[in-house]
């Protein structure tokens, strides 16, 4: 068995990035700038923001945290967008999600420049992910993607078959595991709450992608010998033994799982890591084009 390092493989990306911000300065060039739109005090939400933030500076990039309250109108976070959209000096901006009720999300996403997407939530970037052209792919997808090519694990010819249709991983999960190319090639299920007998697609699955958020879901009598597992949960379970009174779970047990599995993520330390890491070289893609 062998575990799928994301900590590791995201410090190697993060690095590789590092250089090529060096690469820039040397030539005169601005480095990459990200911005990041966070609207009210979600902990969750906080943290993940704050974790992007100090990944900017680690690898030279200048960032900007807009912190909007609780209370503000679609309007003003639309114009918000909308100065981002027109800044010279913003090369990619993201809105966390998720995002007070009185605001519509739809709205929101549409309103980014596609060019600055490096979420790549506009549907322009998900048609153009789709029919294999030139896009922004998202985050955490793109961070699976990674885990699998440079762990060299075969997807060609492969049953992957992924739990959840969220916009965000599931969905766009199952579209680029079909598609040509490296780590792709698969022949995909994409299961959901409807799905009946989820065992019995698990059960012949080469690769599985979990994107539930139901903790230690996925058990090892619902997997073949030889696996590969990705797991794309991250919850906070309570447990009073640890200093924060809440264990971090992902979608699988690791424990009962990882005895079958030829290769696993962790949680924390897989797919998370990744997620952050794909965000920084989007941004930095996003002022390559710039350059152009
Ligand atoms: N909320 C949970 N995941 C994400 C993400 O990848 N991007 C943004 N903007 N918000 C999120």
């Amino acid at each position: 068995m062998t575990i799928l390092d994301g900590k590791k493989i995201s410090n190697d990306i993060k690095d590789e990035i590092a250089l090529d911000v060096q690469r820039m300065k040397e030539r005169g060039e601005r480095v990459p700038h990200l911005a990041a739109i966070l609207v009210g005090d979600d902990g969750a939400s906080l943290t993940y923001v704050g974790s992007k933030v100090r990944a900017c500076e680690r690898v030279g990039f200048e960032s900007t945290l807009v912190k909007l309250p609780d209370t503000t109108t679609e309007e003003e976070l639309l114009q918000k967008i909308k100065e981002l959209n027109e800044s010279e000096h913003i090369d990619g901006f993201i809105v966390q999600l998720p995002l007070p009720k009185q605001i519509n999300e739809e709205k929101v996403l549409n309103a980014v420049d596609p060019s600055k997407d490096v979420d790549g939530f506009h549907p322009e970037n998900f048609g153009r992910m789709a029919l294999e052209m030139e896009s922004f792919i998202p985050a955490t997808p793109f961070g699976i993607l990674q885990l699998l090519e440079r762990h060299q694990v075969e997807t060609k010819g492969k049953h992957t078959v992924v739990i959840g249709r969220s916009h965000i991983v599931g969905r766009p999960m199952s579209i680029l595991m079909s598609q040509k190319g490296k780590a792709g090639n698969s022949t995909v299920t994409l299961t959901h709450s409807h799905t009946k007998d989820l065992s019995e697609f698990t059960k012949k699955a080469d690769i599985i992608i979990v994107a539930l958020g139901v903790p230690e879901f996925l058990t090892e009598d619902m997997v073949k010998e030889g696996v590969v597992i990705i797991d794309v949960g991250i919850s906070r379970v309570p447990d009073e033994t640890k200093p924060r009174g809440y264990a971090i779970k992902g979608d699988v047990h690791f424990d009962r799982v990882s005895k079958k599995a030829s290769y696993i993520t962790p949680v924390p330390g897989g797919v998370g890591p990744m997620t952050i890491a794909m965000l920084l070289k989007n941004t930095l893609i996003a002022r390559e084009r710039q350059l152009k």
